[in-house]
C-alpha cells in the first residue's frame, strides 16, 4: 500500500510562485509514488475571514485550479474541501483537550500571523486554535508526509505531539505521526524585499499572473537602492532580482557571470529584469494554459471536487470511527 500524503492551502487567495516552489512543485514530484489527498482549508481560512465568506468560497475554486495548473493529476490526485467533512471537526474537538492555550500561544507560525494581523477586539479562539484542526486534517487520513512551505513547520510538530498524547492517553496505536516535507529552495522573497511572498503582503507574483503584469511587477522589483548607474558596481546580496534568478533561471552559470558582471559595474538593472521576466512567463506559459483547459470547464472541475470529498469523507469516516473507539465514545456500536 502506498503511503499517504496530506496537504492543504488556504482558499484566501489564488497561489502564487513563492507557493510553487516551496509546496506545489513537491506535490507534483511526489504524486505517483504517495496516495495524495489535497484539501481546501475553508474552514482555516475563515478562522481570521469569518466576516468575508464570499472571499474565502470563490477561492476555494481558484487554488484548486492552481494546484491542477501547476501538474497535479485529478485522476490520481484526490481533491477536497475541509468544510464539507463533519468527521474533520469532530475530531478536532477531542484534540482541544489534548492542547494547552499556553501551547497555542506559543505556536511561531500563529505568533508571527498575530503579529502582522490587527483583531480589533480580540483574537477569535478559531484562529489560535487552527494548528489543532490543522493537526485534525492531517492525522484523519493517517498522512505521513505532508508537504509545505517552512513556516507550516510548527503545524507539523505541533501534530506530532497530539498524536503521541492521543495515543499515550488511549493507550491505543490509531493514529500516525507524520513528516513536513520541504522545498530545498529557500522561502522566496516578495517582490518588494520582504522575507515572505504573501497574499496579504501585496507583493506576490500569482501563478495565473498575465504577461504585463509579470513586466510590471518584475520591473517594480528592489535592487540595489546605489546602483544608480549602469557602471556604477552593483549589490549582489539582498538584491531580490538575483534572489529570483537564483531560483528560477536553469543556466546557473550564466547567473554566476551576471552576477560578477553586476558586482564589477556594466551591467544594468533592466536587462537583469527582462531576463527574469522572460524566464517567469515561459515558466508560467504551459501551467496557465492547463489552467485555463479546466477553467472553461469549470462543471468538470466541481465534479472533481465533488467526487474527491465523497472519497476523503470515507476516509476520515474509518479514521473516526476508530478514534471513538479508543476513546470509548462509540455507544451504539
Ligand atoms: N496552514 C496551511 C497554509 O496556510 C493550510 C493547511 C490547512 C494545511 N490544513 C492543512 C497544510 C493540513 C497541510 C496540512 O498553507
Amino acid at each position: 500500500m502506498k503511503k499517504i500524503i496530506l496537504t492543504g492551502d488556504r482558499p484566501t487567495g489564488c497561489l502564487h510562485i513563492g507557493h510553487y516552489i516551496g509546496s506545489l512543485q513537491n506535490r507534483v514530484k511526489l504524486q505517483n509514488d504517495y496516495e495524495t489527498f489535497i484539501m481546501s482549508a475553508d474552514i482555516q481560512a475563515l478562522t481570521d475571514n469569518f466576516d468575508n465568506p464570499e472571499k474565502v468560497r470563490k477561492n476555494v475554486f481558484e487554488t484548486i485550479l492552481d494546484n491542477i495548473a501547476v501538474g497535479l493529476d485529478p485522476k490520481n490526485v484526490t481533491f477536497f474541501i475541509q468544510s464539507q467533512i463533519p468527521e474533520l471537526t469532530e475530531l478536532f474537538t477531542y484534540y482541544l483537550n489534548l492542547v494547552s492555550v499556553a501551547r497555542l500561544e506559543r505556536n511561531p507560525t500563529v505568533k508571527t500571523e498575530l503579529s502582522q494581523k490587527d483583531f480589533g477586539e480580540g483574537v477569535p479562539a478559531g484562529f489560535l486554535c487552527y494548528p489543532v484542526s490543522q493537526a485534525a486534517d492531517i492525522t484523519a487520513f493517517k498522512a505521513e508526509v505532508v508537504p509545505v512551505g517552512e513556516d507550516q513547520k510548527p503545524m507539523i510538530e505541533q501534530t506530532n505531539e497530539i498524536v503521541r498524547k492521543f495515543n499515550r492517553i488511549y493507550k491505543t496505536d490509531v493514529l500516525k505521526e507524520c513528516e513536513a516535507y520541504l522545498s530545498e529552495t529557500p522561502r522566496l522573497r516578495g517582490t518588494d524585499g520582504n522575507a515572505k511572498m504573501g497574499k496579504s503582503l501585496g507583493n506576490c507574483i500569482y501563478i495565473k499572473e498575465d504577461k504585463d503584469e509579470i513586466i510590471r511587477k518584475v520591473n517594480s522589483m528592489f535592487t540595489d537602492p546605489n546602483h544608480i548607474k549602469v557602471n556604477d558596481p552593483g549589490q549582489v546580496e539582498g538584491n531580490v532580482v538575483f534572489a529570483y534568478l537564483d531560483v528560477f533561471d536553469k543556466n546557473k552559470d550564466e547567473v554566476a557571470k551576471l552576477k560578477e558582471q553586476y558586482q564589477k559595474g556594466g551591467l544594468g538593472d533592466t536587462i537583469l529584469k527582462k531576463r527574469l521576466a522572460d524566464i517567469l512567463i515561459s515558466e508560467l506559459e504551459p501551467l496557465q494554459k492547463r489552467r485555463k483547459e479546466y477553467e472553461n470547464n469549470m462543471d468538470e472541475v466541481y465534479r472533481i471536487i465533488k467526487a474527491g470529498t465523497e472519497k476523503a469523507r470515507e476516509r476520515a469516516a474509518q479514521t473516526l470511527s476508530e478514534v471513538r473507539r479508543a476513546i470509548g465514545v462509540d455507544y451504539f456500536g
